[in-house]
């Protein structure tokens, strides 16, 4: 969950590292560290807090040279200090590590270089692996890159955990070494520069020429060129790729913060997931990235769905989606859980993973987990390169573009709309009728304009938002496919405004949660005019008996009873109800939003969090 970029070439390496750790701040931002090259000597800044604070500290006191490396941190070992954020050093101080991941056997190679006279100035595993290399590096006479690099690797063999590294030493100017396991690198590939980044929004930028490392691989990079090599030592291949993101993917378009733009880009966004994959004539959807033919998928018996946060409640909403069209007994499943709960699954089953990121730690381990166990794995993934999307036996990328906020909004409803597509086809494979295929493919190509008219209600929910600002505890209720919709209206706003809040079922609230309620504390139903409305009425009068404040989201016209029972009312457009989650959750996203903003909350990266949790 950190960031890393790294430049080699013939310009001056701080101006562009600075601005590519910037584009990467959503991954991390406790602290920020910078470390250039120039005439043999490492030269490093470091500050705790935002980027702008090491901006601040490089202006205050310059570093120059063409060679170099950034970190921006979100802690995993040692507290949030200068001395633990990245870059960190050997023994020698010749050599300067940023890292990426988490390495969980660091103390007891810290103990051992103790017992050597290693002196650690930082609580992170980071430094240790610094230590490591340079130990490695400086036990051999012969002082070469090639030995440089076997350094690398040996103390790489050495270590379990997961990393994602870019290295420097003083003695080879123009020379930065990157390697990975478990954490994203990829290479950019400039004229005469060459960049290392986590992700490809850090170098847009600068080139759209990437080679994504795979596990267990290490570059070599120069001015001149790269070499790709393994751990163990043998050659690898690289495959260079076009990058789809352009920079102004990356920027705010003229919106506040990411997070506004991408909840606006959603009628797009939902379009693009089902671009070119409905299909009139046949009343289904076409999803070749499953890489399953129709009587592969008929002979599925069972299906699981995983994720976390976000991703986790657009599975719930699949679980309901595919039992409902397809008929076919579904589960979803925490992957965190998932990776470690010894699940009976029998040869017919099928696991689906969901990831924005495609590199979501547990979701990753899930997902190999289900694979080492010999099930046929997918992946709905939005990163199109991303550590998910490659192992995975196969998929449907989400085509979102770059979600940079870190509270996930369009990564939601794409996901949730290729869980439709997915339940779609599945079920016109078995016992559902080409008329009733057919309906849900209009119904779906209507669905970008019902997402316009409920973008248009912003100002509304902004009101509404604005009043309900400084409750302290907020309840999200729903019901079937607006139960998940409940916990990610919670998730959205306990994760940007910090306020308690908690989804349930509507009618769990008798069985504990009603005794939350009371005056201060407001409740969200979300109430579309679906076949249990009544039932949500009657927990809403529940509520309503006991004082508490209520918030519904109910359909234009068909909601006369809601307007009685409640406080404040958000009308969203009629439509089908498998489909309401995605209108359902749009509100919620605006609703978390204003709140956020309304109490001075940082939207784009809450405390504590980042956007890809690429550690356990
Ligand atoms: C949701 O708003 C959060 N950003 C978080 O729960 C996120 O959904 C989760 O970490 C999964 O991320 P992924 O989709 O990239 O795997």
């Amino acid at each position: 969950m950190c960031g890393i970029v790294g430049y080699v070439g013939r310009a001056e390496a701080t101006p562009i590292l600075l601005d590519g750790i910037r584009r990467l701040e959503y991954r991390g931002y406790d602290s920020a560290g910078i470390a250039t090259l120039e005439e043999g000597v490492i030269s490093i800044r470091k500050e705790v807090g935002r980027i702008d604070k090491l901006v601040e500290a490089v202006a205050r006191n310059p570093i120059g040279g063409t060679t170099g490396i950034c970190h921006t941190r979100w802690a995993t070992h040692g507290k949030v200090t200068r001395e633990n954020a990245h870059p960190h050093q050997d023994r020698s101080g010749k050599l300067a590590l940023v890292h990426n991941g988490v390495i969980e056997n660091y103390a007891s190679l810290r103990a051992m270089m103790e017992g050597e006279g290693h002196r650690f100035l930082s609580q992170t595993d980071t430094e240790v692996l610094a230590h490591l290399i340079g130990r490695a590096f400086d036990r051999s006479a012969v002082r070469t890159r090639e030995v440089l690099v076997d350094a690398v690797r040996e103390a790489l063999t050495k270590v379990t955990g997961t990393y994602g590294i870019a290295v420097i030493h003083s003695e080879f100017p123009g020379l930065i070494i990157g390697a990975r396991r478990g954490s994203p690198l990829v290479l950019g590939i400039g004229k005469g520069e060459y960049f290392l980044a986590s992700d490809v929004s850090a170098i847009v930028a600068h080139t759209r020429d990437v080679v994504y490392l795979n596990d267990y691989e290490i570059a070599l990079i120069t001015a001149e060129g790269f070499t790709l090599s393994t751990v163990q030592g043998e050659g690898a291949a690289s495959h260079v790729t076009k990058v789809e993101m352009t920079e102004e993917d990356t920027g705010k378009g003229g919106y506040p913060h990411h997070m506004l733009k991408e909840i606006h880009e959603q009628a797009r966004t939902v379009a693009d997931a089902m671009r070119g994959r409905l299909s009139h004539e046949e009343a289904t959807a076409k999803l070749g990235g499953l890489n399953m033919s129709n009587a592969e998928l008929r002979a599925v018996e069972r299906i699981v769905l995983s994720g976390c946060g976000t991703a986790f409640h657009a599975a719930m909403v699949g679980e309901y989606l595919i039992e409902h069209l397809a008929q076919i007994p579904t589960e979803c499943e925490y992957a965190s859980e998932l990776r470690y709960r010894n699940l009976p699954m029998t040869k017919d089953t099928l696991v689906f993973v969901l990831s924005q990121s495609g590199e979501t730690a547990d979701t990753l381990a899930a997902m190999r987990e289900s694979r080492r166990k010999g099930h046929r794995t997918l992946g709905i993934c939005n990163n199109v390169a991303s550590t998910i999307a490659r192992e995975s036996d196969g998929g449907v990328y989400m085509h979102a573009g770059p979600e940079i906020g870190v509270a996930a909004t369009k990564s939601f409803t794409s996901q949730v709309t290729i869980l439709v597509l997915i339940a779609l086809l599945l079920g016109r494979i078995r016992n559902l009728s080409s008329a009733a295929g057919g309906r849900i493919i209009e119904e779906l190509e209507a669905l970008p304009s019902l997402i316009e008219q409920v973008l248009k209600l912003e100002p509304v929910i902004e009101r509404v938002a604005k009043r309900h600002a400084h409750a302290k505890v907020m309840l999200f209720l729903g019901r079937q496919y607006n139960y998940p919709v409940a916990l990610e209206g919670a998730l959205k706003l306990k994760e940007i405004s910090y306020i308690a809040a908690s989804g349930h079922p509507s009618a769990e609230l008798k069985h504990g949660v009603i005794a939350l309620v009371n005056p201060e504390t407001p409740s969200v139903f979300i109430a579309p005019h679906d076949t249990l409305f009544s039932k949500n009425l009657s927990n809403i009068e529940e509520v309503k008996a006991r004082g508490g404040p209520i918030i519904a989201i109910g359909t234009e016209g068909r909601s006369e009873e809601l307007a009685k029972l409640c406080d404040d009312l958000i009308l969203i457009p009629d439509a089908p109800e498998i489909l309401t989650p995605i209108l359902t959750s749009i509100v919620l996203q605006f609703f978390a939003y204003h709140i956020a903003v309304e109490l001075g909350c940082d939207v784009d990266k809450p405390r504590n969090l980042a956007k890809s949790v690429t550690v356990e």
